[in-house]
């Protein structure tokens, strides 16, 4: 029996929705190897957030949309996670990450192979959910790109790495592509799948983008705040693998100490990180870096005021303002 995250325990008609979807991408998985299949059920059993068709349910309910659209719904929505799981399944090999959702990594587990080929299978699972979902060319074409924005993200991120000289400009650009863009597709796929009005349609888009910007914002403050423990991933990552998140950007635009610790590349200890840790703190840069995220998150929110009057905007504004809010 699959079971969602415990955040959704108080929203019990978005739960039900969600229990769908997971259902749906098991079933989806089903193939002839035990382990790729069993890695997926595991996965699905260790309790991501399920933000992304959060969203698009809590935008599909904004519109008019009739019973007869629910499985079509459903698949739409379980595409955006089946996405997901790829790219975290990917980004794992990539920043050889050892943990995940506080269990060991795919990679880390059955080796790379295993790992780039379920990531694999998900992504022709993201196609089969969409190829059921719709038969618009259209939204084919917007997934084909935003998976296209994502890669290019991750590509961006890759050609900065270990580069002191990063620009704001250059990090914003990363985190539209590989974070904000799936917020994006998920908004407006709920709002188009959901038959909202042009004006919910519209809004749709900047406030995904906004979430996921903030989101991954905060994600690379937490990467520098938090315990392992309560991120049940690894921390001080990003650093290592040579990306330097906001809050490192603010502190080398402050302070040019931060450039003898960063000449060491992959090479920085223990005693470096802490070293680092406590230069970002003499900088204000979590602070600094907080507030920016909030600029975004504030603009999210606005949007999110702004659209018509329903039950379902209490939801998505509460759980926006908690998200971006969050310490885990
Ligand atoms: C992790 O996303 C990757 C980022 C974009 C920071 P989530 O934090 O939504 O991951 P799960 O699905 O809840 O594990
Ligand atoms: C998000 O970046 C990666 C994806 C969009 C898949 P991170 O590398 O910061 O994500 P975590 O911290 O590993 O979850
Ligand atoms: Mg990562
Ligand atoms: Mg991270």
């Amino acid at each position: 029996m699959v079971k969602t995250h415990p955040m959704w325990n108080t929203f019990p008609t978005i739960q039900a929705l969600l229990l769908e979807c997971l259902e749906l991408i098991i079933e989806k998985t089903s193939i002839d190897n035990d382990d790729i299949e069993k890695t997926v059920i595991n996965m699905i059993d260790s309790q991501g957030k399920l933000l992304r068709p959060a969203y698009f349910f809590l935008f599909s309910r904004l519109g008019n949309a009739t019973k007869e659209t629910h499985n079509q719904i459903i698949a739409a929505a379980a595409s955006t996670e089946a996405l997901h799981l790829a790219t975290l399944i990917h980004d794992d090999i990539i920043d050889e990450a050892s943990m995940r959702r506080g269990s060991e990594t795919v990679q880390s587990k059955h080796g790379k192979d295993v790992a780039v080929y379920t990531g694999d299978l998900l992504i022709s699972v993201y196609f089969d959910l969409l190829a059921d979902a719709t038969d618009s060319v259209d939204i084919i074409k917007l997934n084909t790109q935003s998976m296209k924005r994502v890669l290019l993200g991750e590509i961006n991120q890759m050609t900065n790495a270990y580069n002191t000289a990063i620009t704001y400009e250059d990090y914003l650009k990363s985190i539209k592509g590989k974070t904000a863009q799936l917020f994006e597709l998920s908004c407006y796929e709920g709002a188009y799948f959901g038959q909202c009005s042009p004006d919910i349609l519209e809004k749709s888009r900047s406030i995904g983008q906004n979430i996921g910007i903030a989101f991954q914002m905060l994600d690379d403050i937490l990467d520098y705040t938090q315990t392992p423990e309560i991120l049940s991933k690894p921390v001080l990552n990003d650093v290592k693998q040579g990306i330097y998140t906001l809050p490192l950007i603010l502190g080398m635009e402050a302070d040019e100490s931060f450039l003898p610790l960063l000449k060491k590349g992959e090479d920085l200890s223990d005693s470096d990180l802490t070293e680092l840790v406590s230069l970002l703190h003499d900088n204000d840069c979590i602070n600094r870096a907080r507030a920016i995220a909030k600029t975004y998150s504030d603009q999210a929110l606005a949007t999110i005021e702004s659209l018509p009057h329903h039950p379902e905007k209490e939801i998505l504004h509460a759980l926006t303002k908690t998200l971006l809010t969050r310490e885990c």
